[in-house]
């Protein structure tokens, strides 16, 4: 299996993760069904996208997008509350949000080259700013960058490198909301414990200071829906052919993902805020293969300014450390979830003048080196559910490719398997030693052939 430290992630960053998506009211126990519409069948078989989070949090550089804002979050308690912002400070980091740098050309062609197939972006995070000209509130490049909409630039660019086009949406919008929320985590939102007052915690309110957090109006909900429709139909009708739509949670709304189709019916849909086409997991691996067509969303930024239990947890958004996990740590990734047939949407946080960390391009020329002879074990190809392997195999028409996972070492049994034509190192095309017997093959390469990254292992069938 997989080397479980480098691939699997630790239960704190789940925890952090599971207390996001309680907090967001998202449903993570149900299984999609896929659309069966012929140009949205590309994504089982994407492989690797790029998830980018950006928004204003990166002007400051050390707080996590959005959540931010959020006083008490039990993930970052041992960081005793550094990393905060009041929301009303938070808010206010818009006005020196100038990204003046940005170029997503640059980003996705260096994606592109590694192999990417789809790119993600947030349009809108939990905090409230669009980075598209919205007609719908003035949060946003609307008031802050006038003439500027980050979203097209960088579905042009998805276009022009030939990625498909993602886009996230978060229906919380907290901005809509703060004068009816507690932004204290310990009865976070609009809650009766947090309406009563009467809450061990109290209230919390946009300077973080005790409130009682008072009902809102009536019609309150159906206005924050009728900006949420209104949103995601500008989204989908500003920038022509959208390939994915990826919404974060807080919502459970069929008729707009039915309207979403309505206007763009190929369409891929994930399921935290509807009943899309494919399920996830977030910052961790799945423990066994998926059902259905899968994603796992991972951060490749790793962080150690938040910790939580002296844990190292995952941030979405930029931190100015730019310290990011290893090449190696992405492909094994990768590999496991290939081998059950799910794709990796692994994500970056861009600087807030625009451009990717250095370290990011580092990550993508590595990566775009490994993919010059080991794309073919990857992209594109499926999983051999009736195989028996230690470590992840994929496969093509003609051949299997195993992989061999960082840290990963000694013989390898494959169950059943014909004779072969022939086993190989793809890096380097040279024979490995192997034996057959009775549906077996047992392969070894020697640890002299061996990388510090995932070697794949090209097992040609005779037909
Ligand atoms: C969670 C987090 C959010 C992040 C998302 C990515 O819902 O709240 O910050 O954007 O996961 O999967």
């Amino acid at each position: 299996m997989a080397n479980a430290t480098e691939t699997s992630g630790d239960c704190s960053k789940a925890t952090a993760a599971q207390a996001q998506h309680a907090a967001l009211g998202l449903d993570t126990a149900k299984h999609s069904v896929h659309t069966v519409h012929p140009q949205a069948q590309w994504f089982p078989k994407a492989s690797l996208g790029l998830f980018i989070h950006w928004g204003i949090a990166s002007v400051h550089g050390n707080l996590d997008l959005s959540w931010a804002m959020i006083a008490n979050t039990p993930w970052d308690a041992a960081a005793g509350g550094a990393n905060k912002l009041t929301p009303e400070a938070y808010w206010k980091l818009a006005e020196r949000f100038k990204p003046e740098l940005f170029d997503p050309d640059k980003w996705i062609a260096a994606a592109a080259a590694a192999g990417f197939q789809y790119a993600v972006m947030t349009t809108m995070h939990h905090d409230g700013y669009t980075l598209w000209p919205s007609r719908y509130g003035d949060f946003g490049v609307q008031t802050y960058l006038p003439g500027r909409d980050l979203v097209g630039e960088f579905v042009q660019a998805c276009r022009r490198h030939g990625l498909k086009v993602g886009l996230y949406y978060s229906p919380p919008d907290w901005r809509f909301d703060r004068q009816y929320m507690s932004f204290n985590f310990r009865n976070f939102g609009n809650t009766p414990a947090a309406q009563s007052g009467a809450n061990e915690f109290p209230a919390l309110d946009q300077r973080h200071q005790p409130t009682v957090v008072s009902a809102p109006p009536a019609d309150h909900a159906q206005l924050r829906r009728k900006m949420f429709h209104g949103r995601v139909e500008e989204l989908l009708t500003r920038y022509g052919h959208i390939d994915l739509l990826w919404f974060d949670g807080g919502a459970h709304d069929n008729e707009l993902r039915d309207r979403a189709r309505v206007l763009q019916p190929h369409l891929v849909i994930n399921s935290r805020s509807c009943d899309g086409d494919f399920d996830c997991t977030e910052c961790e691996l799945p423990e066994q293969r998926p059902t259905g067509w899968f994603e796992t969303c991972h951060c490749w930024q790793s962080c150690d300014i938040l910790r939580a239990n002296g844990a190292v947890l995952d941030v979405w958004g930029y931190l100015a450390g730019e310290k990011f996990k290893s090449t190696a740590w992405m492909l094994g990734a990768l590999s496991l979830l290939r081998g059950w047939g799910a794709n990796l949407l692994v994500n970056v946080g861009p600087r807030p003048d625009g451009q990717l960390p250095d370290v990011v391009y580092e990550r993508l020329a590595e990566t775009a080196q490994w993919m010059a002879h080991s794309r073919r074990s990857v992209i594109g190809v499926e999983p051999c559910p009736d195989l028996r392997c230690e470590v992840p195999v994929t496969a093509d028409a003609r051949s299997l490719y195993v992989h061999l996972t960082p840290g990963h070492s000694g013989k390898i049994d494959l169950v059943p398997i014909d004779k072969p034509q022939s086993v190989r190192l793809l890096r380097t095309g040279l024979a490995v030693p192997y034996t057959w017997d009775d549906q077996t093959l047992h392969l070894e390469v020697p640890a002299d052939q061996r990388t510090s990254l995932v070697d794949v292992v090209m097992v040609e069938s005779m037909s």
